[in-house]
């Protein structure tokens, strides 16, 4: 897979990608958005229809829960953090991305963790959480623990789409964000200073 040096590349060459099936029924490649130069990096699973519509991650309603969440930690996704998924382009029906869609499209993910070189990432949700922390990650037990791998401190925190649907895992969720301002604090705290 071609390695790209800069955003513009990595962007384009994202958007004409037709490495997997998914590329027939999508309209949008959902790359990511946010700072260039974040060091806190969320990872969600993948487009669902509002985002491939507008080509923008977490935009419909799991979007706008994030947000709040994330403005509760004065993080911002167009001041001081990165939003990518696992997947960059919808899966029809939003089923799950399967194991070969998500193999063809890691190394996009890969580009922008090498760009970036975050010194936190945040896995939004099991699939996420699985792939990038460890393949038998129990999000219910495990989430808002620190895993460090390659330098990098590693989280899983519930997915806003879960928490819509089950309202009383938010208090957990919350005290998850808590914790990740503590670890901003303490591995980067150019985060909430500098910009
Ligand atoms: N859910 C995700 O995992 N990612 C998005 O971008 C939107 C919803």
């Amino acid at each position: 897979m071609d390695f790209f040096s800069n955003w513009e590349q990595l962007q384009q060459a994202c958007a004409a990608c037709q490495r997997c099936q998914l590329c027939k029924t999508r309209h949008n490649v959902v790359v990511g958005v946010g700072r260039p130069d974040a060091k806190v990096l969320f990872i969600g699973e993948g487009p669902g229809e509002n985002e491939d519509l507008q080509g923008e991650p977490f935009v419909g309603r799991a979007g706008a829960l994030l947000d709040k969440m994330l403005n509760a930690v004065d993080l911002d996704r167009s001041r001081n953090i990165y939003i990518a998924n696992i997947v960059k382009c919808r899966p029809p029906q939003n089923r799950d991305p399967l194991p070969e869609e998500q193999e063809a499209c890691i190394g996009w993910l890969r580009n922008q963790v090498a760009l970036l070189r975050p010194k936190i990432i945040v896995c939004l949700g099991r699939i996420a959480g699985m792939r990038l922390i460890k393949p038998d990650l129990k999000i219910t037990k495990e989430h808002g623990l620190f895993f460090e791998k390659n330098g990098v401190a590693m989280m899983a925190t519930l997915h806003p789409a879960a928490l819509l649907r089950n309202p009383s895992q938010k208090p957990g969720a919350f005290e998850d964000f808590l914790k990740l301002r503590e670890k901003i604090k303490e591995l980067c705290p150019e985060t909430y200073t500098s910009r």
